[in-house]
């Protein structure tokens, strides 16, 4: 399977941002400007309790709901967690797990993350499973381990059929909310090592059917350079998905 079998993917990460309200009329807001397309698959990731009233919003169009993150039960003495069952009762077709800012703030380790992806995946969410490296990494010269250990350890145990649900996220941890965006040589050298890992370990039908999103600081006006690239198969937005037209933007580029 080449680039142009692999459909985009283009999420909004809207990370710990905006009041049911205000989500809500994103939702609204965003709908009309992507109303149509069908050339990329359209995700968006509200906060929790914004989840139920957004995809009230979307039902019936071509965007997707999506959560930012779940736990590794169905239900039970968990307090503060959030199961996937939970996530599909709520209308999420998606989640994202092991964002860097999980890794960072709360600590969650291949293994934990592991965990989660096995677990969503047996609950029936589709899955953008977030990987990259931070500065000090890709100076030091470790970047292809750090990748490495994160993709081995990160989808241990997963077999052929599901990848059907699963997309990989590659995000380096410098280039997140700080305008500094991957150039599409270096994005392009990651999302290539990144696929040849999958398909040393999972094998060839695998690897040149998985999505690999680019994600940190893409705008629309880095995206279409960004999506040229031949293993560049759509984004995970942060800041930009907190407005309808940017983050509509960004699909447009993308088709
Ligand atoms: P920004 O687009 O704000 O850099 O965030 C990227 C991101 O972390 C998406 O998950």
């Amino acid at each position: 399977m080449s680039k142009t079998t692999r459909k985009p993917l283009v999420a909004g990460n809207w990370k710990m941002n905006k009041m049911v309200g205000e989500s809500v009329d994103l939702a609204a807001a965003l709908k009309p400007l992507v109303a149509g397309i069908d050339g990329a698959d359209i995700v968006v990731c509200p906060v929790y309790t914004a989840l139920y009233a957004v995809g009230e919003v979307l039902k019936g169009s071509n965007v997707e709901l999506g959560a930012q993150n779940c736990y590794v039960k169905e239900s039970g003495a968990y307090t503060g967690e959030i199961s996937p069952q939970m996530l599909l009762d709520a209308g999420c077709q998606w989640t994202i797990i092991g964002h860097s800012e999980r890794r960072e703030y709360f600590g969650e380790s291949d293994a934990f993350l592991n965990e989660k992806l096995t677990f969503a995946l047996g609950a029936g969410l589709k899955v953008m499973f977030c990987i990259g490296e931070t500065l000090e990494e890709r100076e030091g010269g470790t970047m292809n381990e750090v990748l490495t250990r994160q993709v081995v350890e990160g989808l241990k145990g997963l077999q052929e059929g599901d990848f059907a649900s699963v997309a990989i996220a590659y995000e380096p941890v410098w280039a997140i909310g700080t305008g500094v965006v991957a150039t599409p040589e270096q994005a392009q050298e990651a999302h290539a090592f990144i696929r040849s890992l999958v398909q040393e370990n999972f094998g060839e039908v695998v690897a040149s059917a998985l999505r690999i999103q680019y994600g940190g600081s893409a705008k629309p006006g880095n995206a279409g350079e960004l999506i040229s690239q031949p293993d560049v198969d759509g984004f995970l937005v942060g800041g930009a998905a907190l407005k309808a037209d940017s983050f509509a933007d960004i699909v447009k580029a993308v088709v």
